[in-house]
């Protein structure tokens, strides 16, 4: 028996923010953009909408995909740094629009890691047969967050979610190992200083702009290029395969010139890697959702094929996930 994806859905805001949208914003250039990161667009949310709307709709994409009613649901793990509210959970905001019922509901926060960290945790609840089917969401609004006079990361960021049904089904195909880790150490580097427990909302903290996503960029980078390597090579251990073995590999999408460093450390040839960095940037934990959900609707993911996950975020955390689909 193995824990299978048996649908897939995603949803990004109509919106589109181009580079040359942005150079009206800040002092950067289409060409920076591009050759330092790869973007050359991304979504954005409207006003009125927040995490748990597109959530929803990249859940009910998943749910059709899987051919799964919602009353069948009964695990439901929301995977966001941008909920709704701080409480109650992005999670049960979900759970009752959608109209689901009698499950066990919360939210996750492991930033970029997260639907990796959650993919994680929903296979340990069907393998155990404590839950029969899981809804993982991953959902992120990170231009809430997002310091538009901050040219360092005002570029880098965009809206969507991705989500995945999750069941034990016969047979050898799903999840076939997860490698989570983290080091809090570097928690400095790239994290949202006000608003929580420790520096709580005042005029102050909104004059002194400590409500918004601040990253150093350069170190964030030097340390995700070495710990996604590892956590892929770590991954493929803990199933007994080699690189050789997959037949797409999914990344985090910060920057493109991480996932050429990180297939070219892999040996792995950059036509199997999934990219969508181009279009969507770094939605946090949103981004291998649809990146995941994207490859497979494109048809780049046959059964049988070996496919592994990979991400790094604020945290620092870092994982990856080996699936026989
Ligand atoms: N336009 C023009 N110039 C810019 C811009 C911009 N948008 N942003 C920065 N610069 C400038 C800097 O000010 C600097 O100028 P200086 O040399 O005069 O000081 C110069 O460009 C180089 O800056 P660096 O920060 O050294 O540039 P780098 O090559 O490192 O690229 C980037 C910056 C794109 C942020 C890169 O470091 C990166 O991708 N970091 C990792 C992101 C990541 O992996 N994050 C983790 C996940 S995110 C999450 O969890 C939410």
């Amino acid at each position: 028996m193995g824990v299978r994806i048996i649908g897939t859905g995603s949803y990004l805001p109509e919106k589109v923010l181009t580079n040359k949208d942005l150079e009206k914003l800040v002092d950067t250039s289409d060409e920076w953009i591009v050759s330092r990161t790869g973007i050359k667009e991304r979504r954005i949310c409207s006003d009125k909408e927040a995490a748990s709307d597109l959530g929803i709709k990249a859940a009910r994409r998943a749910l059709a995909d899987a051919n799964v009613r919602v009353e069948d649901i009964d695990l439901l793990i929301v995977a966001t740094i941008t909920p709704d509210m701080f409480f109650p959970a992005t999670a049960c905001i979900i759970q009752t629009k959608l109209g689901i019922k009698n499950a066990a509901v919360f939210d996750l926060n492991a930033a970029c890691t997260g639907f990796i960290y959650s993919l994680s945790t929903a296979q340990q609840f069907l393998q155990t047969g404590t839950y029969k089917t899981a809804l993982v969401i991953a959902t992120e609004t990170l231009s809430k967050i997002t310091d538009w006079e901050d040219r360092n990361t005002c570029v880098l960021l965009g809206d969507g979610a991705g989500a995945a049904v999750l069941r034990k089904q016969k047979g050898d195909s799903g999840i076939l190992s997860c490698y989570l880790d983290a080091n809090g150490q570097y928690g400095d580097l790239l994290n949202m200083p006000g608003g929580g427990s420790r520096i709580p909302a005042t005029v102050a903290t909104v004059k002194n702009r400590l409500h918004y996503l601040k990253m150093r960029g350069n170190e964030t980078f030097r340390i995700a290029i070495p710990e996604m390597t590892k956590s892929v090579k770590r991954g493929l251990e803990g199933c007994g395969l080699n690189i050789e073995d997959i037949a797409l590999l999914i990344p985090h999408q910060a920057n493109i010139r991480i996932i050429k460093a990180l297939a070219k450390r892999l040996s792995i040839p950059i036509e199997k890697v999934f990219v969508n960095i181009d279009k969507c940037a770094n939605t946090s934990a949103a981004t291998v959702a649809i990146a995941l959900d994207e490859a497979n609707r494109q048809g780049r993911i046959k059964e049988g094929d070996i496919i592994e996950l990979v991400a790094f975020g604020a945290g620092f955390t870092w994982g990856s996930c080996v699936i026989k689909w």
